[in-house]
């Protein structure tokens, strides 16, 4: 029996250390050896293309998929993540793509659905409070708690399903593409709850295709190429490393378009300074 750690590990300490896992679905080889740290108050990109493995990894942390081999250390303990409610016990929450959102329901019914077991489940006016608290802490532009889902823009969506994740106190945080579907105001209140987040404490991993945002909000990058590690990287490193250490190739027609955009961009802050 693994005994639970409940305090908030301290800032920089590793919470999570993911040692060669692989993941196989019959012959396909989705994971491979794959090694991951995740320390308190640190967001982490996962970024690669399709098929990459990227998916296949949330998973295994949010113990949908179980790992073929390989081992996870949760809090400096190793831990089998064998179903999604011993993930969550655990502290590892997870906002998948579809949020899951009830379009019907009020913010607060929304944020504490699927909770039944907390304290709160039954008693409205602790739920409504709870729920003010949460999303001021995150200083989240949510205009009434009251309000049904349907009425949200896409970025108050994301921070209600991210709102409600952090309900159980989790200690790693995993958000598959949060700024997808978001214009660019949208995105940066996303973005801006993330860095909540992290100062929280929380480990932070998020998926995403969008470098700006990935360079915008993460402290490292994570490579996957083909369910491999392909590269750590700092939010500084050049788009043409990054593009490349994704697609396996030194050049191609993204990085070179990446480039020759940025090189204007260098001339014309060049020419004014
Ligand atoms: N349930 C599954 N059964 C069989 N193959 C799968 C399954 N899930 C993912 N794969 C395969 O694993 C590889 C990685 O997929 P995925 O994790 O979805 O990548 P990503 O999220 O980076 O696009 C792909 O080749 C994909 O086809
Ligand atoms: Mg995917």
């Amino acid at each position: 029996m693994v005994r639970e750690v409940s305090a908030m590990p301290e800032k920089g300490s590793a919470i999570l250390r993911l040692s060669r896992i692989s993941k196989n679905f019959g012959a396909v080889s989705a994971l491979t050896d794959i090694d991951l740290e995740v320390h308190a108050g640190e967001v982490v990109a996962l970024v690669g293309d399709n098929g990459a493995g990227k998916s296949t990894l949330v998973k295994v942390l949010a113990g949908v998929h179980q790992p073929s081999s390989g081992t996870i250390e949760f809090c400096g303990q190793q831990v089998s993540l064998d179903s999604p409610s011993r993930a969550l016990e655990l502290g590892i929450a997870t906002v998948f793509q579809d949020l899951a959102l009830c379009e019907n329901l009020d913010v607060v019914a929304n944020l504490f659905l699927g909770h039944e077991l907390s304290p709160w489940s039954l008693d409205e006016v602790a739920m409504e409070v709870r729920a003010w608290t949460l999303l001021k802490e995150l200083a989240a532009r949510i205009p009434s708690v009251r309000q049904p889902i349907a009425s949200l823009s896409g970025g108050q969506r994301q921070t209600v399903a991210i709102a409600r994740s952090l309900l159980l106190n989790p200690k790693i945080i995993m958000l598959d593409e949060p700024t997808a579907a978001l214009g660019v105001a949208q995105t940066a209140e996303v973005l801006n709850l993330i860095e909540r987040v992290r100062e929280r404490g929380l480990g932070v991993i998020i998926i995403s295709h969008n470098m700006e945002d990935v360079r915008a909000v993460a402290d490292r990058i994570v490579v996957l190429r083909l369910g491999r590690n392909n590269g750590i990287f700092s939010p500084d490193a050049s788009n043409q490393e990054l593009v490349a250490s994704i697609t396996g190739a030194t050049e191609n027609s993204v990085s070179r378009r990446l480039d020759r955009k940025a090189g204007q961009h260098n001339d014309l802050s060049g020419g004014a300074a």
